[in-house]
């Protein structure tokens, strides 16, 4: 975001560029290959978060110390993999999954990469895992990635059970181009926007898809 073009929109981005940071960077190991492949082996929707910004997640993990994770939307289990590869003997990242089909994929690919013990699948509606495990909180970081229209309630959930200096981070934070359209499902997402505004430190990474990330700095 460096001039008036990119401030205007303009992405310099390309395939072949994106690709190349993805392999210069955040090439995958073979269990992080195997997750990423998995929605498509398993006739899922191939719609889990790109390999720079699961380097990015598995980065913050390692930058924080993190040891409580909680992710809303496992599908196959790549984002949660690539969060939990670097937990300590001591972390947990719990992940909610509302598809049975998706959580055992995810289970499958989560024991062959050999971290069974470090992740727990929750197989249910969003709102209704988190009510779960309220009681392993206060949580470091919460990741959201299901379904958009109630990122709102997930964010007052997060905000509810982050420690303070826990991170919150949202995907597909420009609601697919949406973001600023008048419709409920839209408003849902800019009210998750500005709710974190008031008690995060935060900031909006103009990733592809948008992703959302904020400190949390108050209590109430
Ligand atoms: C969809 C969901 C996502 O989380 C994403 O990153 C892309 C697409 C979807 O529901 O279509
Ligand atoms: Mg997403």
């Amino acid at each position: 975001m460096g001039d008036q073009d990119s401030r205007a929109g303009t992405s310099y981005s390309t395939k072949a560029i994106s690709l190349y940071c993805d392999e210069v960077h955040a090439p995958h190991g073979r269990a992080m290959q195997s997750a990423f492949d998995a929605p498509q082996d398993n006739a899922m929707p191939e719609i889990m978060v790109g390999q720079s910004e699961a380097r990015f997640l598995s980065l913050l993990v390692q930058l924080t110390g993190a040891e409580k994770i909680v992710e809303v939307g496992t599908l196959a289990g790549y984002s949660a993999i690539s969060m939990a590869q670097h937990l300590s003997d001591h972390g947990h990242l719990w992940s909610i999954e509302n598809e049975p089909k998706h959580a055992e994929v995810a289970r499958q690919h989560i024991a062959q990469a050999g971290l069974s013990e470090r992740i727990t699948v929750i197989c249910a509606d969003g709102l209704d895992g988190l009510a779960q495990i309220v009681q392993h909180g206060p949580f470091d970081m919460v990741f959201l990635d299901a379904d958009k229209e109630r990122y709102d309630q997930y964010q007052i959930w997060a905000e509810d059970h982050l420690r303070v200096g826990g991170v919150l981070l949202a995907d597909n934070a420009y609601y697919f181009g949406h973001l600023l359209d008048e419709t409920d499902d839209a408003a849902a997402v800019r009210r998750m926007h500005e709710r974190t505004s008031l008690s995060f430190q935060s900031v909006c990474i103009p990733t592809p898809d948008g992703l959302m990330m904020g400190m949390k700095t108050r209590k109430d």
